[in-house]
């Protein structure tokens, strides 16, 4: 007969279950770490106000996890944000859907939805099944259902702004179907007003923030409303432990921002941090995980007339001890951090010069 959850961690708690209780992650919850200092905040680059946020909620005493996530918020629910959330650019149907993913480094939780629609705010969701359940990963309808039933309220995610965007792409798709080309109706869409919403390349958006607290206890948050105009359905690395994000306690933290589907491949933000454990600073660690990407590209579609991938990425780094870095592919990249001093931009590392950005 099987043993239920409850009752093996009733049995673990006296010795009985093989698991002993100083081993159950929630009791590592208070743990000092050893070469912790200030606290320091990290982000992609559109998250400057996500990192502010965070860091006056540390130092107000809040949770690592609690105030990246109430950082990314703030992207999530600016409808001039088109990358996140509301106002994010749907899928070939005109449905947004988004993924987020969290990490808690003092317990070891972790928790993300995929997928997800009508619901503002996916980091949030995500800390709930972290926080509510005993699964990492909901996706699409039961995510739903999940942050229905968690007071989490339905809304229409579509702006004005992204639905003329996406109606725009679809009469560019082709002169054989029935939407017409710009060139063949004479003129530009014109939705609510808005014309040109769509400036002709689909982006794979996305927020990351990761911080350490003063304790040296590492949290992350990735966010993301995924590549625009994606086939129904399609998931990216933002919700995807070990790809899209990674947070070990004794290490440090990654995120990503780029196309998905090359740091899936390669597992990047957990490339990123198993960089860092054996020793590499953040910048570095981020640098070797993109040339192991840019290795693993072989598909010629992917490809530069020189060989080089076609795409960007971006991965964002920081160790328990508050170093911190981001590199991409290509030059032009940015990315925010506040250092304890001050929140700024500051121009990424990366492996080739280019416009990608
Ligand atoms: N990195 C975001 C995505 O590919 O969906």
């Amino acid at each position: 007969m099987g043993t239920t959850r409850r009752e093996f961690l009733k049995s673990a708690a006296f010795g009985l279950g093989g698991l002993r209780l100083s081993r159950v992650p929630f009791e590592r919850g208070s743990e000092r770490l050893p070469g912790a200092s200030r606290p320091v905040v990290v982000s992609s680059a559109n998250g400057l106000r996500a990192t502010e946020r965070a860091m006056e909620m540390i130092r107000g005493g809040a949770d690592a996890l609690e105030a990246v996530v109430a950082g990314v918020n703030l992207v999530e629910e600016d409808p001039e944000d088109t990358s996140v959330g509301y106002g994010g650019l749907p899928n070939a149907l005109g449905v947004v859907q988004l993924d987020a993913s969290v990490m808690h480094g003092p317990t070891r939780g972790a928790g993300a939805v995929a997928a997800l629609e009508g619901i503002r705010y996916p980091s949030r969701v995500a800390l709930a099944v972290m926080r509510y359940t005993d699964h990492v990963l909901l996706v699409a309808e039961g995510a739903k259902r999940f942050a229905l039933e968690f007071g989490f309220k339905e809304e229409n995610l579509l702006t004005d702004r992204a639905r003329t965007a996406w109606l725009e792409w679809r009469a560019s798709l082709s002169a054989d179907d029935d939407y017409l080309t710009p060139e063949e109706s004479g003129e530009p869409i014109r939705g609510f007003g808005l014309t040109d919403a769509w400036d002709g390349t689909r982006t794979y958006g996305t927020i990351h923030c990761a911080a350490v607290d003063a304790a040296g206890n590492v949290s992350g948050v990735t966010t993301t409303s995924g590549l625009a105009f994606k086939v129904p359905g399609r998931v990216g690395d933002s919700p995807l432990i070990g790809a899209g994000l990674y947070v070990d306690n004794d290490v440090g933290a990654c995120g990503s921002t780029g196309r998905g589907e090359a740091v899936m491949k390669v597992c990047g933000s957990m490339l990123v941090v198993e960089n860092m454990r054996r020793g590499m600073p953040p910048t570095d660690a981020c640098l070797d995980a993109l040339g192991r990407i840019v290795r693993n590209t072989v598909e010629k579609r992917l490809l530069d007339a020189g060989g080089r991938p076609n795409f960007n990425v971006n991965f964002y780094a920081l160790n328990r001890r508050g170093e911190h870095g981001a590199a991409a592919i290509w030059s032009g990249s940015r990315f925010a951090v506040h250092d304890g001093e001050r929140s700024e931009i500051r121009e990424s590392a990366y492996l080739s010069r280019g416009g990608r950005g």
